[in-house]
């Protein structure tokens, strides 16, 4: 069996390959892939091997070389050409003196990949992604990429592992923080956005930089939403919620594709072939490369499946994983198991061609130091325009839950303002996680923020919210018991007018290995808030935090609730000018806030069901304890001022362009900005279809008394959808079209498509 696999191996390498490989037109071959081609030509197996071999930042680089251990072997590969990449080097020197090493040692002086986390910005850092995305502003979010590229790209950064566009309807799962929320649609344009942010027009300009969607596929549905656990998802799921913001990056020249940690239906993501090969390098034909996460490789052996590391390097290269970060796979065995033919050199090849077509692309090899530019990273870092950029961002990114009697905005004129919480006065926090390259403490804090406008008012803690140092590596520790402070807090909200109370999670608390199996206020906050509304009843609640909570009793006593989630270096001066109206909110909630976690996942795109309700009887789809309900849904957020809907039209006339309009108004007292949303119902189909699908949406400002007329365009490409076996298809039949402010308050008609 195993001779005869031999042998479709090498009929696959010496005919099928090289016919696709060379059977396009000599026209349509770049000048780069001719380059390409003739590099390769003159590498070694090694070498070739090397290019696929990704490793961490590993030595003190501005110090003596590593004289043992890894740092040794990673030191005399470098020299040797058997690095493709390094991610997590920090600054222009230390990239220069590795690249030199490379450029100037290695047989082939090919240049390296410098790869980083540039998740929201590299050191101005904007709100967390999750926030962006609740702006709604494609705009504003391709402006927050382009920033953080132009930062990280001045320190020698020339590839970030970002945007994240793991859609996910759980909000235990920590990294909700770093993607776009529940929505394929909105998903699919924010990744579209940051992708344009980072790699701009012209790759080969010193100030963009190469981007990197991930984790292909799946990564946001862990069971239970607990972090590198199992997914198992159906085929309509796949196509049509998970795969979407992928290929929209893919269609868009995303330059590299990062797999996951985990398993997509019983294979592990890096060697799954279906995703690599079958979807993403042939029906999507994309053309970059596949760089595996730290160690993923690695960890298919305690997966269980595979046996040895080099078993780890046998399934991932075949399946179409490029490169190996951290697993050491690849530059242990690769060599040996293309010599035993376990591994086709067109494999190799085709790997290969991939990642040297990105370092051509981003003129490394025109000049391999375009990116160590000392005078960029001393004028660049923290320039204005980035600062006003990201306080542009936070203001926009902040969502309004609740305003009972027009409690916000605060008079200017206030006096004997309480400002409670340990995050008011707290600059890391506000940072987010996934932030490596940041300077730790370098947000403006709530308080610094208030005092751009009052001096009126007095500070009081209440209580720690964490004990102990704080880090991307560090667990949380959160104080449980520690309530010594809260008298302070309620003498100060007792002998005040109004109260802020800042209350939340730590930064840390959401991201990477961050999951929590609650989602209420953590810690004694929750009884802080309590305690304070028995003496002060007039509270606005500034909540910050990485993911959706429950927040159901602040929803039924708090008059005020503002969202402000992490908001970055910023955040204090745009929560400020939002609390004294120098900015009217307009975020949206991208992900849905659940009553209780029982309601978990829970997400405004679902399946009517064969028993939708409410019913006089128990036989229908419900809880017996819990309203099916969200608290706060998709698309939710107030403004100070009011939005109406009227007017909303269809002409069907052409069945190739549905055309929506719809009459919004300002009938409040505020100009302001607001996000109208464009939902869909497919009535019947061969493949079920969600009760609602966002399809559209435009944000725009009304002055007051101002009426705007919108119109919307739907076509094939809106009304259709993806079948069991991953088809695109559509449907004649009724449509039902719904217009509003949110998921659920909407205008709603209906046509038929012929
Ligand atoms: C991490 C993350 C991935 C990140 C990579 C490099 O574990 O899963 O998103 O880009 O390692 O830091």
């Amino acid at each position: 069996m195993k001779n005869f696999n031999a042998v479709l191996r090498l009929l696959f390498t010496f005919i099928v390959l090289p016919l696709f490989t060379f059977a396009q037109p000599a026209s349509k071959k770049s000048e780069i892939d001719k380059k390409v081609e003739t590099l390769l030509k003159k590498m070694t197996l090694e070498e070739k091997v090397g290019q696929m071999n990704q490793y961490n930042g590993f030595w003190e680089i501005t110090g003596p070389a590593p004289k043992e251990g890894n740092a040794k072997l990673k030191y005399e590969h470098l020299k040797q050409g058997l690095v493709g990449s390094v991610l997590n080097v920090k600054g222009v020197e230390n990239v220069r003196k590795i690249q030199e090493i490379v450029v100037n040692e290695s047989r082939l002086g090919i240049p390296l990949l410098f790869g980083f986390d540039v998740i929201h910005g590299h050191k101005t850092l904007f709100p967390i992604p999750l926030a962006e995305s609740a702006s709604w502003d494609l705009q504003a979010i391709e402006k927050s990429a382009r920033v953080a590229a132009i930062e990280a790209s001045a320190v020698g950064i020339n590839w970030t592992f970002a945007p994240m566009v793991d859609i996910s309807r759980d909000a235990r799962w920590g990294r909700v923080m770093e993607g776009a929320g529940e929505d394929p649609y909105l998903g699919s344009k924010i990744a579209v956005a940051r992708v344009k942010g980072f790699q701009g027009d012209d790759l080969s300009a010193n100030n963009t930089i190469a981007a990197t969607v991930k984790h292909m596929a799946g990564y946001g549905f862990a069971e239970a939403g607990k972090d590198y656990n199992t997914v198992d998802v159906g085929t309509s799921t796949l196509y049509n919620v998970i795969f979407p913001p992928f290929k929209a990056a893919v269609d868009n020249d995303v330059k590299t594709v990062m797999n996951s940690f985990n398993v997509l239906n019983g294979i592990p993501a890096t060697a799954n072939k279906f995703l690599q090969r079958d979807i993403l390098k042939s029906k999507w034909n994309f053309g970059g490369f596949i760089v595996s996460d730290w160690g993923s490789g690695f960890e298919m052996i305690d997966h269980g499946f595979s046996e040895n590391l080099a078993h780890v390097a046998e399934q991932s290269a075949n399946a179409g994983s490029d490169m190996d970060m951290e697993s050491y796979a690849y530059v242990t065995h690769l060599k040996s198991l293309v010599e035993s033919g376990k591994v086709s050199m067109a494999v190799i090849d085709d790997a290969v061609r991939r990642i040297l077509k990105v370092k051509f692309e981003l003129g490394l090899f025109d000049d391999p130091y375009r990116y160590c530019n000392p005078e960029n990273e001393k004028n660049l870092i923290y320039h204005p325009d980035h600062i006003a950029a990201t306080l542009d961002m936070a203001k926009k990114s902040i969502v309004l839950l609740k305003n009972e009697k027009q409690l916000l905005p605060l008079s200017k004129n206030q006096k004997k303002i309480a400002v409670i919480g340990a995050l008011a006065d707290d600059k890391n926090s506000p940072l987010g996680n996934w932030r490596v390259g940041s300077d730790d403490f370098s947000a403006v804090s709530v308080i610094e923020g208030l005092k751009k406008y009052t001096n009126e008012f007095t500070y009081a803690k209440g209580a720690d919210l964490v004990l102990g140092p704080v880090s991307f590596i560090d667990e949380v520790k959160i104080n449980n018991s520690d309530t010594s402070g809260f008298k302070n807090a309620i003498d100060a909200a007792r002998n005040s007018e109004v109260v802020i109370m800042v209350l939340g999670e730590h930064g840390f608390q959401s991201g990477e290995g961050r999951s929590r199996a609650n989602l209420d206020l953590p810690g004694v906050q929750q009884q802080l808030l309590e305690e304070v509304y028995k003496v002060n009843k007039n509270i606005v609640l500034v909540l910050m935090n990485g993911r959706p909570l429950i927040l159901n009793w602040a929803d039924k006593h708090i008059p005020a609730i503002l969202e402000t989630w992490q908001l970055g270096t910023q955040s204090g001066n745009a929560i400020a000018e939002v609390l004294f109206g120098d900015y009217n909110p307009s975020g949206k909630l991208p992900m849905t806030f659940p009553r209780h976690l029982g309601q978990l996942p829970i997400y405004y795109n679902y399946f009517s069901t064969g028993r939708p309700g409410p019913k006089p009887e128990v036989f229908w789809s419900h809880y017996t304890d819990e309203v099916n309900q969200p608290l706060y849904p998709f698309g939710y957020g107030l403004s100070y001022t009011e939005f109406n809907y009227s007017n909303l039209k269809v002409d069907a006339s052409n069945s190739s362009q549905i055309k929506v309009s719809v009459s919004v108004k300002n009938n409040g007292k505020y100009v302001g900005e607001e996000v109208a949303q464009l939902y869909i119902r497919d009535k019947i189909s061969s493949t079920v279809r969600p009760v609602k699908e966002l399809k559209g949406f435009q944000k725009f400002s009304l002055n007051l008394g101002q009426t705007k007329e919108l119109q919307f365009v739907l076509t094939d490409t809106e009304l259709g959808f993806y079948d069991g076996e991953g088809k695109f298809i559509v449907e004649n039949g009724e449509f039902e079209v719904m217009v509003g402010t949110n998921s659920e308050d909407l205008l709603k008609t209906t046509f038929t498509k012929k």
